[in-house]
């Protein structure tokens, strides 16, 4: 695993043939292509629609590029994008945490992609940040997310009973949590 820092604070993170970089422009097919999917949008927040229009995409790399939210980026094969990872980081009290989430095109899963984008992004985010614990939060039924996130080193933390609404219905949210100090790459 590679971090190469490029022009201005560009940044590119290596793992086997795929790489998590900066969204550009010229995603806005590829993103199109894999985010227009309800398997994909069902298990995400409302801010990832279904279906996912091309307005979406552009919108979705132009709100990254204006915010400069250096830490929302892609997740790239050899040719084109295939998916995200994210970290928001908290303030306050709260300053010294993030919350990650991620998500693939469906043609690409379950050949442990996320996984090691998950821990490549993890490593990163404790090495390059001042981060001492990671969140993630997952909906009741996403199991592989779950199992992503306990491969990686995340615990279980707590269950929000019925706090997520969607698809007009009540469902629990998983906490899961890293710390720093637990991180093993
Ligand atoms: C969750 C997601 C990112 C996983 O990506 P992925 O690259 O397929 O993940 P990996 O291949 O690295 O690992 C998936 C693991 O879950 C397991 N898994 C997959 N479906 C499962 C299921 N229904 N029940 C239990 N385990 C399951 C796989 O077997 C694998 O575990 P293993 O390596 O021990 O065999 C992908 O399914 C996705 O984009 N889902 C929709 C968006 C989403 O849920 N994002 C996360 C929001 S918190």
């Amino acid at each position: 695993m590679v971090v190469h820092s490029g022009i201005g604070n560009r940044m590119t993170l290596k793992f086997g043939n795929f790489q998590i970089r900066e969204f550009q422009q010229n995603d806005v097919e590829a993103l199109i292509k894999y985010a227009n999917n309800y398997a994909v949008s069902k298990f995400m927040r409302d801010a990832f629609p279904y279906p996912y229009t091309r307005e979406n995409a552009v919108q979705w790399i132009d709100y990254i590029k204006k915010n400069d939210l250096t830490l929302s980026l892609a997740i790239a094969n050899e040719m084109e994008l295939i998916g995200g990872i994210g970290a928001i980081p908290y303030d306050d009290v709260h300053r010294y945490s993030a919350e990650v989430g991620f998500w693939l095109g469906e043609p690409f899963w379950n050949r442990g992609i996320i996984s090691k984008a998950l821990k490549t992004f993890c490593n990163y985010l404790f090495t390059n940040h001042n981060f001492n614990r990671l969140t993630a939060n997952v909906f009741e039924g996403n199991e592989a997310s779950r199992r992503v996130l306990e491969k990686t080193g995340f615990v279980l933390e707590g269950t929000q009973r019925k706090s997520v609404f969607k698809e007009n219905k009540f469902v629990d949210h998983y906490i899961y949590g890293l710390l720093k100090e637990d991180f093993k790459i």
